[in-house]
């Protein structure tokens, strides 16, 4: 790497206000800023009146210029969450874990021999994107709608994959989907309430409707459904987002792993790397709707965002096909200028690209019932991200940008039910892996967390995949996050401006590459991403468990969560995770006194598929031996005194 390359990055930490003087904005006004983002996230949420204020009055008088007062916690490889002293970190709600009050609330049994039928009324696997929604003004109670992204074959069932049968392909798939649970804050800590008339399991067989543009599209249309617009279930739920009417958007990820083709693939399938075999999950052994061969429609209806109203436990869940079909990271919403919903979306895979969907129609006041549709028809657009921190929004619509019918996209439901190889050919920028997006609660500036891609700059690769200025490092094994703010702060924008907020990785590692710009606590492999209302930016990490702890990730050891001061780009340890686990699933109560966080897939080893016969040889969590198996688990995180979290 030359003395160039260097010098070109050394400032891009996001203090190089050369680049972006909206930053100095922020700097100066910080105290408004906090006060009034509380007042924001109160109108968005419901939550009014003297909680949101007092909240906003405490944080100003315990802040006193310092946002990162907790003790930063060190690098660790033990089996246990380590959280500062000041703070107590609450196992709130395990894998297994009973969902609502139907059939006496099935216990988990510690050796995985809970039936399908238990498993569909308990907690799924793999917890991942989450949000809160409050149902009391103090925010003390509320609905947690959860995200069960995959599944370890090895722990689910007693005896693993051996055996393998329809009833165990059955049990996986109620271990798929989203849970809501009400919770509560009680005296001794948070409570699920297991009566509650919200609790619900949605699963990878649950129906739900397809909507917008591509909805009874005949790509869309089944054996099983001649209409195209119902499907059974969601799958991978990754990464999420709440809208500003109440709902909750689940986003369909690695979809493609559990669908088997044909031995030779369409160009379609290998866009969205399905092949023969899918990803070892086997439920086109036991399913023919994941056999491509039998059902070749089948999997142009998953890739979607899914709308979910976690206030009604019959609402039969959305995808809403508006907004494209790719590997769906997550759903950032906001709201444009002229009051139109905006939601940010990232692709995560090496080489994708960065997306937001525009909607015609503006946010009405009135909740889910008064914005039923809104999500159904609106602009798609992908993002350039071009030199000199400058960029655009281009147009994913039937007609324009040369998406034409002899292109193979006759109508818009070409465009988004292949929505990759339509940003293909408009020329956005290939990213190095979009993970989640975060929107600053008053700058509006928008954060997303790159994870990594060791192809970059690699031998053989075209010129779109050698480092740019937004993906500038080649062997990128260590992610960054780059941040834009869209041209006159709206939303809605076409045009924007973006710089780097960090390069991640220790500024001493001997490869330049993997020399990363972090000022404070070194980290590695960016995911989750979220900003508190008070602006504190969230930073979750996933070194996946095939080299962590290995090489150049053996400085980070397990994976961790940090807290990022946004204007002054300190960034200070404030989590690490159980031996093979991720941190992913971050959320707030309106008071920002808990934050809600998921671990994931504890004790999981390279293969991704734990050995039944060892359950416990990399991870105890979070039970120790006893519990027989490691279990991915939501936390409820709270200042010791009751204070507003990461100040
Ligand atoms: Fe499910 Fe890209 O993380
Ligand atoms: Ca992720
Ligand atoms: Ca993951
Ligand atoms: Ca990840």
């Amino acid at each position: 790497m030359s003395d160039s390359y260097a010098n070109k990055f050394e400032n891009s930490d996001g203090v190089n206000t050369a680049n972006n003087p909206y930053l100095e904005e922020v700097d100066t006004s910080r105290r408004q800023l906090i006060g009034s983002s509380l007042a924001a996230v109160a109108v968005l949420t419901g939550v009014t009146g003297s909680g949101a204020a007092l909240a906003a009055k405490e944080l100003l008088s315990k802040t006193k210029g310092e946002l990162l007062g907790f003790t930063a916690v060190p690098v660790s490889n033990s089996d246990e969450v380590v959280v500062p002293p000041e703070y107590d970190a609450q196992v709130l709600f395990r894998w297994g874990d009973p969902v609502g009050a139907k059939l006496g609330s099935p216990v988990f049994k510690a050796d995985a021999s809970n039936t399908w039928q238990e498993q569909a009324l308990q907690a799924g696997m793999h917890h991942d994107g989450m949000e809160y929604f409050p149902l009391s003004q103090s925010g003390n109670r509320g609905l947690l709608a959860i995200n069960h992204e995959y599944t370890d074959d090895g722990l689910l069932h007693a005896d693993g994959m051996k055996n393998w049968s329809a009833i165990k392909v059955r049990k996986a798939q109620e271990a798929h989907g989203v849970s809501v649970i009400e919770v509560e804050r009680k005296a001794d800590g948070w409570k699920v309430l297991q009566n509650s008339k919200y609790a619900r399991r949605i699963t990878a067989n649950t129906m739900m409707a397809i909507t917008g543009p591509a909805a009874a599209h005949k790509q869309m249309q089944t054996s099983y459904d001649p209409s195209g617009t119902r499907v059974l279930g969601t799958l991978n739920n990754c990464a999420a987002g709440q809208t500003p009417w109440g709902t909750y958007l689940t986003c369909e990820e690695n979809w493609n792993g559990y669908f088997s083709t044909s031995a030779k693939p369409t160009p379609q399938e290998l866009r969205y790397g399905m092949r023969n075999k899918g990803w070892g999950y086997q439920w086109h052994d036991f399913d023919t709707r994941f056999d491509s061969v039998v059902e070749p429609n089948e999997a142009h209806r998953f890739g979607w965002i899914v709308e979910i109203d976690p206030k009604d436990p019959n609402q039969m869940p959305v995808k809403r096909t508006a907004l494209g079909r790719f590997k769906h990271e997550g759903a950032t919403c906001t709201v444009s200028k002229e009051g139109h919903a905006v939601v940010y979306m990232g692709d995560d895979e090496k080489f994708e690209y960065i997306y937001k969907f525009v909607s015609s129609d503006k946010v009405k006041s009135g909740g889910f019932a008064a914005n039923k549709n809104i999500l159904d028809s609106g602009k798609l657009y992908t993002g350039r991200f071009d030199a000199q921190g400058v960029g655009q929004w281009i147009e994913l619509t039937q007609g324009m940008n040369g998406l034409t019918a002899d292109k193979g996209f006759a109508v818009q439901a070409d465009v988004l039910i292949q929505s990759r190889a339509a940003a293909d050919a408009v020329g956005a920028t290939k990213m190095d892996r979009p993970e989640w997006i975060a929107v600053h609660p008053n700058t509006r500036e928008v954060f997303v967390t790159l994870t990594n891609n060791n192809l970059r700059g690699q031998a053989g690769r075209s010129s779109s995949e050698q480092p740019d200025d937004a993906n500038p490092r080649s062997d990128n094994q260590m992610g960054h996050i780059l941040r834009w703010q869209e041209d006159g702060n709206d939303a809605a924008a076409t045009t924007f401006r973006w710089t780097h907020f960090v390069l991640a990785g220790d500024p001493a590692m001997a490869k330049t590459e993997h020399q990363g710009t972090v000022k404070g606590d070194i980290f590695s492999c960016p995911d989750g991403l979220r900003f508190a209302p008070n602006g504190l930016l969230w930073i979750q990490t996933d070194i996946s468990t095939s080299v962590m702890n290995q090489g150049i990730y053996k400085a980070f050891g397990n994976n961790m969560m940090l807290v990022a001061d946004p204007v002054t780009s300190q960034i200070k340890r404030f989590l690490t995770g159980p031996s093979g686990c991720e941190l992913t699933g971050i959320s707030f109560t309106p008071d920002q006194r808990t934050v809600f966080v998921n671990i994931q897939h504890p004790g999981e080893t390279a293969s991704e598929r734990s050995d039944p016969d060892k359950p416990l040889a990399i991870s105890r969590w979070p039970e120790g031996a006893k519990a027989g198996r490691p279990r991915s688990a939501t936390l409820a995180i709270r200042r010791k005194d009751g204070g507003v979290v990461g100040t």
